[in-house]
């Protein structure tokens, strides 16, 4: 963890830094949050990251603790006061304190706690294969907003940990993989198509990674589709990865007890890994 956090406009030490015990966050999980890579001391997809942190404040009618201009800003400072070089900035944004009562508080200013973790990001690229436990979705009907309501998805975590896995790809009523508890899934199937869950029913968090590598598969003329896929899909297909801030592109091998192609991460899978890496070079040598 960095050693400065900033916690309502203080810039504390991290040992230090601690929010009110009526927080909305902390009492109701009522709040949202963002995890940003830091590259070279430069925050990559901030825009994307603002965007989304926008839409999250604004599905949940909260308002912008501080305007978004100020907010570059702060991440800035933050990034700059801890001298991360490569690592991630976590923010977090509760609708503020305010005494317990469940119902939205009137006039009470949001809070915003903001944290950096030293992390050898570029290593991560083209990780090391993984492997993934499915199991039921038992997530809010909206995971499509990034709240700190992560309970479910802490216990899909534990349950794949326990397994010696990495994630846990979620499965819908329907038998249709959402995500993962903090990725998105993806396979290439049987056909060679490159197969991503769709945005259309709130059923994902639209991942920031999952956008660029979109952008990276379009450039690159690789077929590709937003639509749900089942479990059976997804384990006989020749390839499978995950991908989120903090792992890239992260290819799947293993999917419960079945092995996803030959069992070593697949061309494609590899492909994207490298596809996003150059994407992260380009960032901090003013390319993106
Ligand atoms: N998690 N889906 C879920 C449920 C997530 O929590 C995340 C990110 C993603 C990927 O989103 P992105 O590509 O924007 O990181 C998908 C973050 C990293 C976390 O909770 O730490």
């Amino acid at each position: 963890m960095g050693r400065i956090a900033y916690v309502n406009g203080l810039y504390v030490p991290h040992s230090e830094a601690a929010v009110h015990i009526e927080d909305r966050g902390y009492q109701f999980g009522d709040g949202v949050y963002e995890v940003l890579a830091v590259y070279r001391g430069q925050l990559i997809d901030e825009q994307g990251h603002i965007d989304r942190l926008n839409r999250s404040l604004t599905e949940l009618e909260m308002d912008w603790p501080v305007k978004p201009r100020v907010f570059s800003v702060l991440m800035r400072e933050v990034v700059r006061r801890n001298r991360l070089d490569e690592g991630i900035i976590y923010i977090q944004v509760t609708r503020g304190v305010a005494p317990r009562e469940h119902t939205f508080p009137e006039g009470v200013a949001p809070a915003l706690v903001m944290t950096t973790t030293a992390k050898k990001i570029g290593q991560l690229i083209g990780g090391k294969p993984t492997q993934v436990i499915t199991m039921p979705d038992e997530r809010w009907a909206r995971p499509d907003i990034k709240t700190v309501c992560l309970l479910p998805n802490c216990i899909a975590r534990q349950r794949a940990k326990e397994k010696g896995c990495y994630e846990a790809w979620q499965v819908d009523r329907n038998g249709f993989i959402t995500e993962g508890g903090m990725s998105n899934a993806w396979i290439v199937n049987a056909d060679g198509e490159l197969v991503t869950r769709d945005i259309n029913e709130n059923a994902i968090l639209n991942g920031i990674t999952r956008i660029a590598v979109i952008e990276l598969a379009r450039e690159a003329g690789i077929k590709l589709v937003e639509r749900a896929f089942s479990v059976e899909e997804a384990k006989s297909a020749r390839e499978a990865f995950v991908t989120s801030t903090t792992s890239f592109v992260k290819p799947v091998v293993k999917i419960d007890d079945t092995a996803i192609g030959d069992g070593k991460p697949g061309p494609l899978s590899q492909k994207l890994g490298i596809l996003i890496s150059e994407r992260l070079e380009a960032a901090v040598s003013g390319g993106k």
